[in-house]
């Protein structure tokens, strides 16, 4: 259902089997009475359920005080009317208001609950967010800097162009493209709050200004359509369960003829001599843990098919590997020792592996460890690069 007025450029939907009913779009009516149709269907299907029904708001992105207070006071009256009956408000973080107002209804009534959407959502989020992943983010791209630095003009990136970095995490690569490309405007987008602060930190500490941190949900940005030239997205859409959502965002905030760069692993195919048997079985196992959080890191030679997917032409692809032979054997060993914090410490103990299973995981990442560090060895993790064209 959609309102026709350009005021009330809303809609709203009902779905039956979440018991859920969602609101979207823009919600700023002069008087309540303009919200009546809509607040008569959530009535009408709150009479359709018992027990626990949703109400969705996460996709509203404007709402005033008129319409907070028709909604707040319909789901009040629901809940007082119908004692069988509890209602659960998902809201977004990324609009920042909407939890602040709706959690003071968890107040008024204890059959009242509130959540954010994007912190349950993400399978992966907690792991992304807790801190752990920042000292994985900032190896590896130290590493894949020495690749992607050129890598990028080939896939389209040029000095003065508008570019957004989207999954920027803790922003190293924004600040290797601001050096290294000077673009004339860079947006960097995560959802994470402390990786934003950390970005902001490390940029302010080494004086790179120019790059727009903001906060945001790739799957649904509050960015403008057709802006930039170039968008990046890099290790991240192995880490949704649908990375076509991000990538429908990704290619609509890109220019009409500009390009959408991502990049991508397969772990399965991370490589080491000596000791290649327990390395491999251990990244097959990394294979399997992350398709339990529903993330697939094994996504990297998926990409082409992602982009064509998702309306892209002109597609270049390629892959690269990163080994212990690009620099200092050490930081290779350092970017397996981060895998292994979170992968063993964090990600298998929450899968309810035994202490014996992850012994055998950790062994993997230090026999990598030991070919990266030995006189005679070699060590590599593949990366895949992939860019499209938005049509013009
Ligand atoms: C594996 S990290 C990659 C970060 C960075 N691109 C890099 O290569 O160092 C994935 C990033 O995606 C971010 N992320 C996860 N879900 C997100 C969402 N819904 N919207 C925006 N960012 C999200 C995480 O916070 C994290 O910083």
């Amino acid at each position: 259902m959609i309102a026709e007025n350009a005021a009330l450029a809303f809609a709203w939907s009902y779905n039956d089997n979440d018991q859920e009913f969602s609101l979207k779009g823009s919600l700023r009516p002069q008087k309540s009475d303009e919200l009546s149709l809509c607040m008569s269907e959530l009535e009408g299907s709150v009479a359709k359920v018992s027990g626990k029904f949703y109400v969705n708001v996460r996709r509203l992105v404007r709402m005033n005080n008129v319409a907070f207070h028709a909604l707040a006071c319909k789901i009040l009256d629901l809940v007082r009317e119908r004692a069988d009956l509890s209602i659960h408000v998902t809201t977004s973080s990324v609009v920042g208001w909407a939890t602040r107002k709706f959690a003071v209804l968890e107040a008024v009534s204890d059959k009242i609950t509130v959540s954010e959407y994007d912190s349950e959502f993400y399978p992966g989020q907690t792991f992304l967010e807790e801190g752990g992943f920042i000292p994985i983010l900032r190896t590896q791209t130290k590493l894949t800097w020495h690749h992607e630095r050129t890598l990028l003009a080939d896939h389209g990136l040029k000095p003065d162009m508008e570019v957004a970095d989207i999954c920027c995490g803790i922003g190293d690569f924004a600040v290797l493209l601001q050096k290294e490309y000077r673009p004339a405007r860079l947006v960097a987008l995560d959802h994470s709050r402390s990786s934003l602060d950390y970005a902001r930190k490390v940029a302010g500490e080494f004086g790179v200004r120019g790059i727009d941190y903001v906060f945001g949900d790739a799957s649904e940005m509050l960015l403008e359509s057709d802006q930039f030239d170039f968008v990046t997205c890099r290790h991240s859409l192995q880490v949704f369960d649908r990375p076509e959502l991000i990538l429908r965002e990704l290619f609509r905030i890109c220019k009409p003829g500009g390009r959408v760069y991502v990049t991508n692993e397969k772990n399965s195919h991370c490589l080491g001599e000596p000791r290649a048997e327990t390395i491999q079985k251990t990244y097959n196992e990394v294979a399997r843990l992350w398709a339990h959080f529903n993330m697939d890191i094994e996504l990297g030679p998926k990409s082409r098919r992602y982009l064509i997917e998702a309306g892209f032409d002109d597609i270049r692809m390629e892959s690269f590997m990163v080994t212990n032979r690009d620099g200092n054997p050490q930081d290779f060993a350092d970017i397996i020792q981060s895998w292994e914090n979170v992968y063993a410490g964090q990600m298998a103990v929450q899968r309810g592996d035994s202490e014996e299973e992850i012994r055998a995981l950790r062994k993997g990442f230090q026999d990598h460890i030991f070919a990266a560090l030995h006189p005679k060895g070699y060590a590599g993790w593949p990366v895949w690069v992939a860019s499209g064209r938005k049509p013009a």
